[in-house]
């Protein structure tokens, strides 16, 4: 069945959605984007994309191509036509369409793309259950990574190394500290800590990770936020993965050594039911 994307005001199906060879997006991958999940078919923290979206858009100098309020009730309506019960809401704006120069163009109008993908069982997928295997490899992308770019191929490439390995994603290390996964954030965990990086540029700010981090505080849990070694990851008692599309994932393997009992951790598992009980509480 054809889906109804929304391009630039416009809802159509996914067939007949088009964007110009000439957008800065395809050229340069001078573009940002969000992913919000849809659970019960209500947007999980639609707020917090909104504003981490405004943020990219700022830190690049991009014109905003509609206002929250627009977008959300864009979010709904596609959420609507296309019958999300769970799944996600994928959103693109670009700087636009204009000759190919590697300046910004004087006026251009910003594209806006967004899609749905269903995804049943998002909130109970098998991953969850056994844990994820991860590898190490080097952290080769650009230095601004809290600005959420369409810049993908080297996550991709990662997501591929570690499917080469038998695993399922990839921790980056840069100067020795891991950084966080290809898209993800990674937290260990240690005599009851949660250990995981202070956001700055070198990682995007989450906003499960925000979101997971206030559950943990609520549930008195302590915080470190600061950068972790692969060695000290490979001694801790847990580890974990947050994102907006695998909400709290336990990871139970690095680099082939099995962390903890190699079983999912508690403190994970916990963090997971309780992010999943309260955003789906505040969902909209
Ligand atoms: N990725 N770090 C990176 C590099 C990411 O790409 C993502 C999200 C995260 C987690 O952010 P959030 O909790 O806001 O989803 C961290 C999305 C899900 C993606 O690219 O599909």
């Amino acid at each position: 069945m054809s889906r109804t994307v929304y391009v630039n005001g416009h809802y159509i199906p996914e067939e007949k959605a088009k964007i110009s060879i000439f957008d800065r997006g395809f050229l340069f991958a001078d573009g940002v984007y969000e992913v919000t999940s849809v659970l019960n078919g209500k947007l999980i923290d639609f707020e917090g994309h909104a504003k981490r979206l405004e943020r990219s858009l700022n830190e690049l100098d991009m014109d905003h191509p509609v206002n929250t309020e627009e977008l959300l009730s864009i979010h709904r309506e596609l959420v609507s036509r296309n019958n999300i019960e769970e799944g996600l809401v994928y959103l693109q704006v670009t700087r636009g369409v204009a000759d190919r120069d590697f300046a910004y163009p004087k006026s251009a109008s910003p594209t806006l793309v967004m899609f749905t993908q269903a995804k049943p069982g998002l909130s109970n997928s098998p991953q969850a259950q056994t844990g994820i295997k991860v590898i190490s490899i080097p952290d080769m992308r650009w230095d601004r990574r809290d600005i959420k770019t369409v810049q993908l191929l080297y996550p991709s490439m990662g997501k591929m190394m570690a499917k080469a390995k038998g695993a399922d994603d990839a921790w980056m290390i840069e100067d020795g500290f891991v950084t966080e996964g290809t898209s993800n954030n990674a937290y260990i965990v240690k005599n009851s800590k949660i250990i995981t990086r202070q956001v700055g540029h070198e990682i995007l700010n989450g906003i499960t990770r925000r979101a997971v981090l206030r559950f943990a505080a609520e549930q008195n849990i302590d915080i470190e936020e600061r950068p972790f070694t692969i060695e000290e990851a490979l001694e801790a008692d847990e580890a974990f993965i947050t994102s907006a599309t695998t909400f709290v994932t336990p990871v139970i393997e690095i680099d082939g050594t099995v962390i903890g009992n190699g079983q999912p951790g508690s403190t994970a598992t916990a963090l997971r039911s309780i992010y999943l009980e309260e955003s789906l509480k505040a969902a909209i």
